[in-house]
């Protein structure tokens, strides 16, 4: 049995503009170890997705599908119940460590609070075992500085805490939510070093959130391409990369920075912007700003094609526009 199975997952919000899905039907399953990438433009439904998983989402939110973890639903838990599972068997790294730390506390509280509340383990105990995170996740000279507050540490630091955080309890399951994006550059990748070898170190699953297509071909197996709380285009990284089917996947790989580009280049970007969530179309979320889109776009909810190696894509001109770009080279 996999790790982790969502099925059929829907998120209604409550918009200004009334409710609005925002996620719409997606499925994915995760073995254990396994990495997973969720890739697409700001505002598609990725934070919202792996908050469902956290039971984090604001309290007006519908969800239904069911999200299996383990041998447990997560689809109608009480907050109680979330809470053992948060934190616990799953261990979450923000874009910004800020959200994860509160400023008005000390490192060796914050980071041992899961490890008293899910683990009974005693304040000396905690203190111990948070010194071995902290020095594994590369604070310099933890020892002294277990009783710092965060504002006392750099923004690299930082993430660095809010990763001993998230593994605490040891989870099986990390998620990782654009973990770089406030980041330097040199220090983005120091920080996307040290998630990649905790995952293999510790065999944890692992689901990474990114823009950034590059990090996503280093760091995980499989992935999924979402574009208006829908997934377009799934499977594994180096079949998805090698064959980019959907129309949007490829738009994502046109739009990205060519390799040694000169800094300030500007970047083509997919013609048209994401919609509102109350204005996407009925039928494919991409229809309007495809190239390709024709009427039954508008109206048919592309059903997934499969392509060998368990590659899905979902576009109901996926063999028209594969000849048009094979006459096209
Ligand atoms: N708390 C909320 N209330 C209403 N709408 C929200 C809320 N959070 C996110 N949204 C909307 O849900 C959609 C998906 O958001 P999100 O998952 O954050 O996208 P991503 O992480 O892909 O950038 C967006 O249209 C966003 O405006
Ligand atoms: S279904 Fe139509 S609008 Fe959607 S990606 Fe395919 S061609 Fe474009
Ligand atoms: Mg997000």
């Amino acid at each position: 049995m996999p790790l982790l199975q969502v099925k059929d997952l829907h998120i209604e919000l409550q918009t200004q503009r009334g409710p609005a899905e925002a996620v719409r039907g997606i499925s994915f399953s995760l073995e254990r170890g396994e990495t997973l990438g969720i890739v697409g433009e700001s505002g598609c439904g990725k934070s919202i997705t792996v908050m469902s998983l956290m039971g984090l989402l604001p309290s007006n939110a519908k969800v239904t599908g069911s999200i299996r973890f383990d041998d447990t639903e997560l689809v109608g838990r009480d907050e109680k119940d979330m809470c053992q599972i948060r934190g616990n068997r799953i261990g979450m790294i923000f874009q910004e460590p800020m959200t994860a730390l509160n400023p008005v506390h000390t490192i060796v509280r914050q980071v041992g609070e899961p490890l008293r509340l899910h683990r009974g383990l005693s304040k000396a105990e905690a203190r111990k075992e948070v010194l071995a995170l902290l020095e594994r996740v590369g604070i310099p000279d933890a020892a002294s500085r277990l009783d710092a507050y965060p504002h006392q540490f750099s923004g690299g630091q930082r993430q660095r805490i809010g990763i001993a955080m998230a593994l605490a309890c040891g989870p099986d399951l990390l998620i990782a939510d654009e973990p770089t994006t406030a980041l330097d550059v040199t220090i983005q990748k120091q920080i996307l070093e040290l998630i990649q070898s905790l995952v293999e170190e510790r065999g944890m699953a692992l689901i990474l959130i990114s823009h950034d297509l590059g990090v996503i071909a280093q760091t995980v197996s499989k992935m999924l391409v979402m574009y208006g709380g829908s997934v377009v285009e799934s499977g594994p990284t180096e079949a998805v990369f090698a064959r980019r089917a959907h129309p949007y996947t490829q738009g994502l790989f046109a739009a990205r920075p060519a390799l040694g580009a000169p800094r300030g280049v500007r970047l083509a970007t997919i013609r048209g912007s994401v919609p509102e969530l109350v204005d996407l179309p009925r039928g494919c979320p991409f229809a309007g700003r495809c190239s390709y889109t024709i009427d039954a776009c508008q109206t048919t909810r592309p059903p997934a094609t499969m392509l060998p190696q368990d590659h899905a894509v979902r576009c109901i001109r996926l063999e028209e526009i594969a000849t048009q770009v094979a006459v096209a080279s």
